[in-house]
């Protein structure tokens, strides 16, 4: 057998902790599978005492993680500290400069960093792996870098957030609001005491950002990605789009629209029946169409323990065995500044919510608007009255023009009739 692959720990949180099980716990098995034996030497973390309910005694104890990057007993470093800026960003580049493989689970700093980082890890002959970085324990790299790699990707698109798609699926399955599930999803420690990153779609998105570099061969660009979070999912919007046979799900979308790439993150509504509308809870699922396979979609958590440290051993086995392709799929240097499509070309249907005053004329008043507009109905229910007293109006538009859909909820909102700030959302078919 080969020398062993030593590598360092830098963080000892969850997915630390489950790194040390896994390595401890399948040791023979993944030394048969790895062709070598894989060595954990040092560990880095902030509080040494902390009872982690791990044997930890005896690995090495590094008291500033930043140092590992020039540690010479190691071969690979782990990162799993998180944070896209300073000693974290430090610490893996000069972890690469100083010839050490990388694994890391960080996706908002390969999202800011990540053409930058391929280059180095191909100057420098390491490899950067982050299939822990999308959607925790699904094998989504290697599905795209790997397995569909004789396929032009066409689209990718996915639920890319278990926090998201626990709270849509709670309020529709229990009718409450945003707030009050959000709420108990905190208490219950399902959702973080600052969950700005899910909840406004910015994890999702650092996530659709590699996917997209990955699919399309071009350099993840976090800046370009227009990104809309699902605190303005109302019960009523989950309900009335249920009543029309169609879940509201935060969706990322990657998709070749001629020679530009649409990349978009945002809530919208997918047909009941669809594969990934039944992907309920704190699952994740992405999906990926290419040429030739046609259609393939991974279900699994995308968050956890276990799960992202499964990722995380996955990579390591890779390097040890020597499989180290390029980072995004294609040699650093040929990675394309991409031509992102506008929202304007969009072709897509949408649900439209409108609150009116119940008075005469309104719907006259409603449909001549979207006439001007070229907007045409495909569905339309007027669900009743709301308990403010008012009434709701909604529809699901026929394909068109997105802008022309966007131009006439403008001129809807100038209506005297209309009470509230239309609401619409796209409706994705897939
Ligand atoms: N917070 C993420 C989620 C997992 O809820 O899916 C880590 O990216």
């Amino acid at each position: 057998m080969k020398d062993p692959l030593k590598i360092g720990l830098a963080g000892l949180g969850t997915v630390g902790v489950g790194v040390v099980k896994i390595l401890q716990h399948h040791s023979d098995l993944i030394s048969k599978r790895a062709g070598r034996p894989i060595q954990i030497i040092a560990i880095s973390a902030r509080d040494q005492g902390k009872d982690r309910g791990v044997d930890l005694s005896g690995y090495e104890w590094v008291k500033n993680f930043s140092t590992m990057s020039n540690h010479n007993g190691l071969d690979l470093v782990v990162e799993m500290i998180g944070g896209a800026e300073g000693a974290v960003k430090d610490f893996v580049y000069s972890s690469i400069k100083n010839n050490k493989h990388v694994v890391t689970a960080n996706k908002a700093l390969l999202a800011h960093h990540g053409a930058d980082l391929a280059q180095l890890a191909s100057d420098n002959a390491v490899s950067v792996g982050y299939e822990a970085a999308i959607a925790g324990g699904i094998p989504i790299v290697k599905t795209l870098r790997e397995g569909l790699a004789a396929n032009n990707i066409t689209g990718v698109f996915g639920i890319l957030n278990g926090t998201c798609n626990y709270i849509l699926t709670e309020m529709r399955e229990t009718g409450r609001d945003f707030e009050d599930v959000l709420k108990e999803a905190q208490d219950k420690g399902y959702a973080e005491a600052d969950p700005t990153f899910d909840v406004d779609g910015i994890d999702a998105a650092h996530k659709l950002t590699l996917l997209t570099a990955l699919g399309f061969g071009v350099k993840p660009d976090f800046g370009a990605l227009s990104i809309t979070g699902i605190r303005d999912v109302s019960a009523d919007d989950i309900k009335f789009a249920a009543d029309m046979g169609y879940k509201i799900k935060l969706l990322g979308i990657a998709k070749r629209s001629g020679d530009k790439i649409l990349q978009r993150m945002e809530p919208c509504l997918v047909k009941k029946t669809s594969a990934i509308g039944n992907v309920e809870g704190v699952f994740n699922a992405v999906c990926v169409k290419g040429d030739f396979v046609n259609e393939v979609l991974n279900v699994g958590p995308g968050a956890g323990e276990g799960p992202t440290a499964s990722a995380i051993v996955a990579d390591i086995i890779d390097i040890a065995r020597g499989n180290v392709p390029p980072m995004f799929g294609v040699d650093a240097k040929t990675l394309q500044h991409a031509s992102w499509a506008d929202a304007n070309d969009i072709q897509s249907a949408c649900y439209l919510h409108l609150e009116v005053k119940d008075q005469s004329g309104v719907i006259a008043d409603i449909t001549s608007v979207l006439k001007n507009h070229n907007v045409s109905i495909n569905k339309f229910i007027q669900p009743g009255f709301n308990d403010n007293g008012t009434e709701s109006i909604v529809m699901i538009t026929h394909k068109g023009q997105y802008k022309d859909i966007l131009a006439g909820m403008i001129a809807l909102e100038k209506l005297d009739s209309i009470l509230t700030k239309p609401k619409h959302l796209r409706v994705e078919e897939i």
